[in-house]
């Protein structure tokens, strides 16, 4: 297959290069359809690593990704992701993946560090890395602009800026997850226009359907699609496909979803009231003895819940916290995702909701952190007795 020119292109390629208001990065025009975000991360290692093959570069094909980031589940994702529990008995291949700090200043900070010291520490610790493993052995670096899974994780202040130089100056491409974030999720387009993010490859998934059909984009830059297109006159098409990529049944549900997105102003919701979402979580919790930071941005946002806020030490992980606060909050109707590697609850409300919704999240979920606060304060008293 030649990417850019499979059947799906015909039908919904050109309409969604339509909508390009989408896709707003600059020279970002090829795009690769298939069926989960897993998937679409496993054709973004492979197009780094066909695209540095035929610039006759063999030697460079590391990728360094996050830890606590997520990027899917099979045989190289699963290795991008970082998060242990993915690579737990699967023996799953180490040598091309390398994991820089995760950029979450609450908890990967050393102490005493500020907001602003911690980005210059993942900007050393990157530098570090690729000193270590060799510039010319590095094709890309993959990340979300918010991590999701790893636990709702909004970069600090200027991460994006300072991270991106680093890359060019190594000539690593930067691969741009996007399947939580794009298409609304942060309020903005994109969440590569919200951070100022200029990628070489974006992955697109859930929001392109609104999760209601299984479809994932690859949008490829032109400065990576030329180099392809050439290789591709001398080497013919690139063996690369899955049956069911871009399924006209999800590819016409996509366009139904594009449509009411900007018929309906949704981003500008997800905006407004996800300002305001951010907002009240602040007032409900930041005083909260449970919690230990509050963030989030647009339609994401999380709850950590600490032993101790101010010396930021977590509970106990046998105690469940972050599970027992989610399942009182299901009890009470509120569906709110307990996170792993800590006691996260994620909040990621319908693009749709209202100041009303709103209120009635935050209510929920603070009757939920209530009722597992007093338990949790009940089972340290009775353990001192
Ligand atoms: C940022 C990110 N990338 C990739 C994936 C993998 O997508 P899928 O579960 O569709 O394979 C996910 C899934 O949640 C994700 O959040």
């Amino acid at each position: 297959m030649r990417i850019g020119e499979r059947n799906l292109l015909a039908t919904l390629g050109r309409d969604v290069h339509a909508r390009r208001d989408h896709v707003e990065a600059a020279g970002m025009k090829k795009v690769y359809y298939g069926m989960s975000g897993s998937d679409a991360n496993e054709t973004q290692i492979k197009i780094v690593w066909y695209y540095n093959n035929v610039k006759g570069r063999p030697q460079k094909k590391k990728i360094i990704s996050r830890q606590r980031g997520y990027h899917g589940s099979g045989i190289v994702t699963g290795r991008l992701t970082g998060l242990p529990g993915f690579h737990q008995c699967f023996d799953l291949p180490v040598e091309r993946v390398g994991h820089t700090v995760c950029p979450h200043w609450y908890r990967q900070a050393p102490a005493g560090m500020s907001e602003e010291q911690f980005v210059a520490y993942c900007v050393d610790e990157l530098e570090k890395l690729i000193a270590r493993e060799g510039a010319d052995t590095i094709a890309a670096f993959i990340g979300e602009p918010v991590m999701g899974t790893g636990g709702i994780l909004p970069p600090p202040k200027g991460y994006w800026a300072a991270i991106q130089p680093v890359l060019k100056k190594h000539d690593i491409l930067l691969i741009c997850d996007e399947v939580v974030c794009g298409f609304g999720r942060l309020g903005s387009k994109m969440g590569a226009q919200h951070y100022g993010i200029e990628p070489d490859l974006i992955t697109v998934a859930k929001g392109l359907t609104s999760a209601y059909a299984p479809l994932l984009g690859v949008i490829v830059s032109e400065r990576v699609w030329d180099v392809i297109d050439q290789a591709s006159q001398e080497l013919g098409a690139m063996g690369h496909g899955w049956t069911y990529s871009g399924h006209p049944i999800c590819a016409a549900a996509a366009l139904a979803n594009l449509e009411i997105l900007e018929r309906e102003s949704i981003t500008r919701n997800a905006a407004e009231t996800g300002a305001y979402l951010q907002q009240q979580l602040h007032t409900a919790f930041d005083a909260h003895p449970l919690v230990g930071e509050v963030r989030g941005e647009g339609m994401l946002a999380a709850l950590e819940f600490m032993a101790d806020k101010d010396g930021r030490v977590p509970f106990d992980a046998a105690l469940k916290v972050g599970p027992r606060v989610s399942a009182a909050a299901l009890q009470r109707g509120l569906i709110a995702r307990a996170m792993p590697n800590g006691d996260i609850l994620g909040f990621a409300p319908p693009l749709i909701a209202s100041r009303a919704d709103v209120d009635e999240i935050v209510q929920l979920a603070k009757a939920a952190v209530d009722d597992v606060a007093e338990q949790v304060l009940a089972q340290k008293a009775s353990a001192a007795t």
